[in-house]
C-alpha cells in the first residue's frame, strides 16, 4: 500500500493508471463502517482498478467551537484499517498543503445545505463541498465511495457532482451499526459508559416510528421516545425528501428519518430510509 502526502506525488501515482480509480474520502478515525466501505471500493474498482482512501480532517468544515482538535487521529490502527479493506494507495495530507494560507475560493451548495445538521453548523457543507471538490479535481477518480449515514451529505455532493458535472460516479452504501443498533461513528468514542448504554435507544426510537404510516405521526412517535432517553438532548428530528430534504408532508415519494441528538459531548446523527407508499 502507497502512501503520499504531497499532491504532486499523489497526481504523479494517478496519471499511469488506465483502469477505475476508487476514492473514499474519509477524516480518519476509521471503524468498521469505514473498512466497509473500502470492501465495497474494491469490488468496484475490480482487481484491474485502485483504491484510494484519502485521510483529511478538514479544518474548513469545523465550526469554531466544534471538535478540530480532539478529533481522533490513530494513525497507524487507521493505516492497518485501509490495508486490511483493500486499499491500494492512503493520501494522508497536511492542512497546508490541501488549503493556502490565503486560499479564498470555495465550493458553497445553497439549496440542501441550509437545513438539518446545516442548521446547526454554518459553513460545515461549504467545507465538505469545497474538499472534495478538490479530491475529485486531485485524482480524478472514476468513482468515489460515500455512506448513507452522512445522508444530508450524501445529497449535497450528488448535487455538487450534478451541478458542476464532476465526470465522477457517486456510490453509496447503507449505514453500518453496532450489534445494538447504533450507527458506528468516530464520535462514539466521545460517550461515557453509561451514555453508551443508552446511545442504541435512538435508532431503536426511529425505527418504531418508522413503522408508522403519516410523517406528522413519525415524528410524534420519535420525538417521545427520544425525549424519554435520560441525557438526551435534540438538535433535530424531521422527516424529509430523500432527495430534496424538504419536510416529507405525503409518503408519496422516498423519505428519511432524520436525527441529531446530543448525549453527554457526542453529538450523534443517524437516519433511516421512510419508504414511499403507494
Ligand atoms: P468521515 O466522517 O470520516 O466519513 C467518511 C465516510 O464514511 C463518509 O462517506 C461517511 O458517510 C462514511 N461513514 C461514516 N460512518 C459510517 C457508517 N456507520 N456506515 C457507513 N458509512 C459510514 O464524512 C466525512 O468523513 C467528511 O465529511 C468527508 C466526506 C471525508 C469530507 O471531509
Amino acid at each position: 500500500m502507497k502512501l503520499f502526502h504531497t499532491i504532486a506525488s499523489a497526481r504523479r501515482w494517478r496519471k499511469n493508471l488506465r483502469s477505475k480509480v476508487v476514492l473514499v474520502p474519509t477524516m480518519g478515525a476509521l471503524h468498521h463502517g469505514h473498512e466497509s466501505l473500502i470492501e465495497n471500493a474494491r469490488k468496484i474498482a475490480g482487481k484491474k482498478g485502485a483504491v484510494l482512501v484519502s485521510i483529511f480532517v478538514n479544518p474548513t468544515q469545523f465550526g469554531p467551537k466544534e471538535d478540530f482538535q480532539a478529533y481522533p487521529r490513530p494513525l497507524s490502527k487507521d493505516l492497518a484499517t485501509c490495508k486490511r479493506g483493500g486499499a491500494d494507495a492512503v493520501f494522508l495530507p497536511s492542512a497546508c498543503e490541501m488549503y493556502a494560507a490565503d486560499a479564498s475560493v470555495t465550493v458553497c451548495e445553497s439549496k440542501l445545505s441550509p437545513t438539518l445538521c446545516g442548521r446547526s453548523r454554518a459553513g460545515h457543507f461549504d467545507g465538505v463541498c469545497t474538499i472534495v471538490a478538490k479530491l475529485f479535481l486531485v485524482f480524478q477518480p472514476t468513482h468515489a465511495v460515500f455512506g448513507e449515514k452522512d445522508w444530508q451529505q450524501l445529497a449535497i455532493i450528488r448535487r455538487m457532482g450534478r451541478d458542476l458535472n464532476f465526470p465522477v460516479t457517486i456510490e453509496s452504501f447503507p449505514t453500518v451499526r453496532e450489534r445494538d443498533g447504533l450507527a458506528a461513528s468516530s464520535r462514539n468514542a466521545y460517550l461515557t459508559p453509561q451514555e453508551r448504554t443508552l446511545a442504541p435507544l435512538i435508532h431503536a426510537a426511529m425505527a418504531k416510528a418508522a413503522d408508522l404510516k403519516k410523517p406528522q405521526a413519525i415524528l410524534k412517535s420519535c420525538t417521545a421516545a427520544i425525549h424519554k432517553i435520560p441525557g438526551a438532548r435534540i438538535d433535530y428530528i424531521e422527516a424529509v425528501d430523500a432527495c430534496t430534504l424538504a419536510p416529507l408532508s405525503n409518503r408519496k415519494n422516498p423519505g428519511r428519518l432524520a436525527v441529531a441528538i446530543f448525549l453527554g459531548k457526542a453529538r450523534l446523527i443517524d437516519n433511516i430510509p421512510l419508504p414511499s407508499i403507494a
